[in-house]
């Protein structure tokens, strides 16, 4: 039987550390949330970002832009956020309507306010072990791990997904705590044959039902990234819970694990970002 992870609890102590941490500051930060288009999960979790903002004391400004908005005004406002000594971090919800090109886009970020850790330099900083600003999703999952004193060293990790926002920065961060890391996807051959290797099981695909009791060590631990609806409307994630919950040892839900999780650690980044620009 499993130990349930509860994100949404973990989530609001790191939220709270950081509005402590906020009140010590001079100035409040500041986050540009940046939302194209109409997308309505898109804009459940601008809206999830943006009240987190309130809470932490952080100033949030919104920009709604309709889908068609020509790509040339989508950068000339970040580039705008750039320079605004009052934002310290700048957040362009993802996916953003064709024809915009998102790589132009992040690329158009400054590094020093990319609290997403989107940005070629940042991915980098990263994978050298130096970055600024933890990758949201990952960097929460890495810290629901240690809130839970589940060791990584050493032990077999498997990410399913290898997405530049969760899968690929997932297999970095648990390398980087001495995890022996198999990165799947949907060109991998006999998942399930290597799925039921892994001591801690991250599934990051984005299909409801997908990671079956078949598929788990029996006392695995299974993190769950995604936020799928399944027949009947109601939010689920990849991992058919009610019957890998009795064979893991520790299993995170969905709603209330990682998602919140993400939240906080945005909210930890953008007093990063805060701190750096007042230094
Ligand atoms: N779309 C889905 N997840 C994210 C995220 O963490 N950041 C941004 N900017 N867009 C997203």
């Amino acid at each position: 039987m499993a130990i349930v992870i509860d994100g949404k609890a973990l989530a609001a102590k790191v939220k709270d550390e950081v509005r402590h941490e906020v009140l010590t500051l001079p100035r409040r930060p500041g986050l540009a949330v940046v939302l194209v288009g109409e997308d309505p999960a898109s804009q459940v979790y601008v809206r999830g970002k943006e009240s987190d903002c309130a809470q932490c004391g952080i100033e949030s400004f919104g920009y709604r832009l309709p889908a068609d908005t020509p790509e040339e005004e989508l950068l000339a406002l970040v580039r705008r956020l750039n320079e605004d000594q009052r934002v310290d971090g700048i957040l362009v919800q993802l996916p953003l309507p064709a024809p915009l090109n998102e790589k132009v886009v992040i690329d158009t970020i400054s590094p020093d306010k990319d609290v997403d850790c989107f940005h070629p330099f940042n991915v980098g900083q990263l994978h050298i072990g130096q970055a600024r600003f933890a990758p949201c999703t990952p960097a929460g999952v890495m810290e629901m791990l240690r809130a839970y004193d589940i060791p990584v060293r050493g032990k077999r990790c498997v990410v399913l997904g290898r997405s530049n926002i969760v899968g690929k920065p997932m297999a970095v961060l648990l390398t980087q705590a001495d995890g022996t890391v198999t990165t799947c996807h949907s060109r991998t051959e006999d998942l399930a044959e290597i799925t039921r290797q892994a001591d801690i099981l991250v599934s990051a695909i984005g299909r409801a039902h997908f990671i079956t009791a078949d598929m788990v060590k029996e006392g695995a631990v299974v993190i769950d990234v995604a936020m799928n609806r399944n027949e009947s409307g109601k939010l689920c994630g990849d991992v058919e819970y009610d019957e890998v919950f009795p064979k893991a040892s520790y299993i995170t839900p969905v709603p209330g694990g990682v998602g919140p999780m993400t939240r906080a650690i945005l909210m930890r980044n953008i007093l990063t970002a805060a701190r750096s620009h007042l230094e």
